[in-house]
């Protein structure tokens, strides 16, 4: 596995959950925290995760839920907060996580826009998916908030978001 492969993943309801986070979503579909923004990050988190041995059906969770409760595009600070919540909602229904990775995926997406870096994989994977991303609204992201790994990503993630070609 290098930086990269895609690694596979695991089967869950993709569908039927990408079907109830998107009807009850309040932000648009085409801004800057919608679906095409959640494909990239889980593109980058994958990616990163596979390298790093994280728990990859967290990281692809993330993706799809950590911005499915925002208010807004802008400031909406307890926006994290209440995805933890409805990630938690959901499972049993759409995945089924044990405890720890339900822990796991809940303290990545309560806290995924506090600039933290974290020394669990899982977790840094999912924020480095999100943060490299960040191209999208004219930000370079920056190594210091990235994994080793992520960090290698930077340029390619950067023109990806900018909707430049990878190569
Ligand atoms: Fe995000």
């Amino acid at each position: 596995m290098n930086l990269e492969d895609i690694p596979s993943t695991q089967d869950f309801d993709r569908s039927g959950l990408l079907k109830h986070v998107l009807d009850q979503l309040k932000i648009s579909r085409d801004g800057d925290h919608g679906p095409g923004h959640w494909a990239r990050v889980r593109l980058h988190g994958l990616k990163v995760g596979g390298v790093r041995g994280a728990d990859l059906l967290v990281v692809e969770l993330f993706a799809f839920l950590h911005d499915s409760q925002r208010l807004n595009e802008y400031s909406d600070r307890l926006h994290g907060a209440r995805a933890a919540d409805f990630a938690a909602s959901l499972n049993g229904q759409y995945f089924d996580l044990k405890a720890e990775q339900l822990d796991k995926l809940c303290h990545a997406i309560q806290h995924h826009s506090g600039g933290d870096v974290h020394t669990c994989a899982t977790i840094q994977s999912c924020w480095d998916g999100d943060r490299l991303d960040l191209g999208r609204v004219g930000i370079k992201p920056h190594k210091d908030y990235l994994s080793e790994e992520g960090a290698r990503l930077i340029a390619r993630a950067y023109k990806m978001s900018r909707g430049l070609s990878a190569d």
